[in-house]
This record gives structure tokens, sequence and C-alpha cells, in this order.
């Protein structure tokens, strides 16, 4: 493994206890993740695509408590303040169903196959985040959203790829599930979450928030649980 100048509150957080405990009931805002029972297979058209796209900055890539993270818009309001506003109170998601979303960069298969890829009752945003070699994330609880898309419900990550040695892991849970082209749905609101990547090769990793609150993203989330 190459050196690295990776602080030292991050590659402690990794050396921290992990159990499994809430990993046995289907409690959507107790779970650290769920891993759902579908699989994407454009991953590495959709790694060359987004190194095509020009990254975008966010409030977290600017920051110092990271180091190499970019954001690659793939899809997402068009109204993109309304939407933060939205995002940051509670029981909006009525209000976040009205507003107009689209595409972010040019479309190709890669990109329409993810866009359907999960029947979420509407999707908001996709994007993609690349960490370079020697990137990192401070230890951290995201604080998107309210109530009404607490849990698991937040967010749905895809690795597109998982180079040797990269890290994302969960206070208490450990090691988040990395199998390349699997949705994994993730609990960052409430579980402390730090990512590290000492290898030398890029990150690529897919982030899709939408309304989960319709009868078939529901049933994908119970047999996904219980077919383990
Ligand atoms: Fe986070």
């Amino acid at each position: 493994m190459p050196s690295t100048n990776i602080p030292r509150i991050v590659t402690k957080f990794f050396e921290m206890p992990t159990n499994d405990k809430h990993l046995k009931n289907f409690d959507i805002e107790k779970l650290p993740w769920l891993t759902l029972d579908i699989n994407y297979d454009y991953c590495e058209q959709l790694i060359e695509l987004t190194k095509q796209i020009k990254p975008h900055t966010r409030y977290f890539t600017t920051s110092d408590y990271n180091k190499g993270l970019k954001v690659y818009d793939i899809y997402g309001p068009t109204d993109k303040e309304t939407f933060r506003k939205l995002s940051l109170t509670h029981d909006t998601t009525e209000e976040l169903n009205k507003l107009e979303y689209g595409f972010k960069c040019d479309t190709n298969d890669a990109v329409l196959k993810l866009f359907s890829l999960l029947p979420y009752k509407k999707v908001y945003e996709i994007y993609i985040n690349t960490m370079d070699p020697g990137g990192y994330l401070y230890p951290h609880t995201d604080n998107r959203y309210g109530k009404f898309r607490s849990g698991i419900k937040d967010q749905t990550i895809i690795h597109l790829n998982n180079p040797e040695g990269y890290r994302f892991s969960l206070m208490e849970a450990g090691e988040i599930p990395k199998d390349i082209g699997r949705p994994v749905m993730l609990n960052t609101n409430r579980y402390m979450h730090s990512v590290m990547n000492p290898s030398t090769q890029t990150r690529y990793l897919v982030h899709i928030h939408g309304d989960v609150h319709c009868e078939e993203m529901e049933q994908l989330m119970l047999n996904s649980f219980y077919q383990r």
C-alpha cells in the first residue's frame, strides 16, 4: 500500500469495535444499511462517462475535513435552491414531488438504466462522488433530511469500483457492503461514518435520493431483507 497522509482521526475510526445488532431486524430507522436484491450492470460505462463530466462544487467538496472528493451531477432539480430549502425541513415529500427534475449530463444507456433501476416513487437526485487516491472524509453524521426521509430511506449508493484498501465504515455497524453494481440503502443520518482511499485508484460511487414511499419500493426493501 502506498504511503499516504490520511489523518489519524480518520484511520482511528476504522479501528473501533463493531457489532451486527442493528442488522438483525427490519427497522427502517435503525438499520445501518440494506443491500437491495437487484444489480446494476453498467458500472464501467458509467465510470467512463464520469471522466467526461465536469465536477460540481458542493459545500462538502471544499471543506477542510474532506480531501480528494469530487461530485458529478447526473440528474437533479431544476431549481436547486428551493430543493435544498425543502430538503432541510420535515415532511416535504409532497412539495419535493411537485418540483421539476431533469438530467444534468449527456444521457447514454448507462445513465438511463441507472435512472430506471430502482422503483422509486420519484427520483430527486443522482450524482457520482469520486475520491482521489489519498482522499478521505473525517468522521461525521449527515444532516440532509427530516423525519419523512429518515433512516435508510435517505439514500441508495452503488459502488462502481472498489479499490484495494478503500474503506467506508459506519459507527458501531462497521464496513458497509461494497459489491460492485449492488445498490445499498445507507443510513448516514443516524450513523457517524468515515471514508478513506489509501489506494492508487480513484473510487467511484453513485448516490441516489428520492421518494421511496410506494408499494414496489417497499416490497423490494422487504424482499431484499428477508431473502438475505
Ligand atoms: Fe456523509
